[in-house]
């Protein structure tokens, strides 16, 4: 699938292979969240450009370089939450927009309950956080938002995406990439990701 990309690395396999075990409890979850979280960011940000700087090493000038674009984290409320803190020690200048939606359970679409994006952004590129890409309806929606603010180059970064969720985020948006630990096999009848990890909010917060 274009666009798609689901790690390779097998630190990441590894640590979600523990994520995913429903023995689990709630502080080692946050914990993997935010180590995966900041793996995954490492290879989706792996084409953001350069400008170059001199500095001045205790031995003479060294050529170097700095990250020529402001980047936006955008977790999604609330199991996007746990991602924010290791891929901010990665990026620390980033600002972080929070946004807040949950899925209705009946029709399972998203419905947003929290934004305070400013009128106008600061930020070239977002990084939208969110563990779980189930039906994803909630990507699309936090993706529309984002393009509706006048940011264009976004990124999702996730844990476990359902084929179903993939399909519905790239048709809506094909320009935007996917990166993730692994892509499951289904939905379920009421819109769980199968095998998935479960409630990724729950387990974080321990509200299960
Ligand atoms: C979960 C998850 C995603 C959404 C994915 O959030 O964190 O935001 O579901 O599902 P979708 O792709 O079908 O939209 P949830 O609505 O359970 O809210 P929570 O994070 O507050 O628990
Ligand atoms: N949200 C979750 O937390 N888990 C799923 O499997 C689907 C949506």
């Amino acid at each position: 699938m274009p666009n798609v990309f689901a790690s390779k690395h097998p630190l990441v396999a590894h640590k979600l292979s523990i994520l995913r075990d429903k023995n689990t409890d709630p502080q080692k979850f946050r914990e993997l969240v935010k180590e995966l979280a900041v793996l995954l960011t490492y290879e989706a940000t792996a084409d953001l450009a350069l400008k170059p700087k001199l500095v001045e090493t205790p031995m003479g000038q060294a050529k170097s370089f700095e990250v020529e674009d402001e980047i936006g984290l955008v977790p999604i409320l609330r199991a996007g939450l746990g991602m924010v803190e290791g891929v901010w020690g990665l990026l620390p200048s980033a600002e972080v927009w929070h946004i807040g939606l949950y899925r209705d359970e009946r029709t399972l679409k998203p419905v947003q309950y929290y934004n305070k994006l400013p009128v106008l952004p600061r930020v070239s590129i977002c990084l939208v956080l969110d563990p779980m890409l189930a039906t994803g309806g909630s990507a699309t929606a936090t993706v529309d938002l984002l393009k509706k603010w006048g940011v264009m180059n976004i990124r999702f970064v996730g844990l476990i995406g359902a084929p179903e969720g993939i399909h519905t985020l790239q048709t809506a948006h094909p320009d935007v990439p996917i990166h993730l630990a692994a892509i499951d096999e289904k939905l379920n009848e009421i819109g769980y990701i199968i095998p998935g990890l479960g409630d990724a909010g729950d387990r974080q917060f321990g509200t299960g």
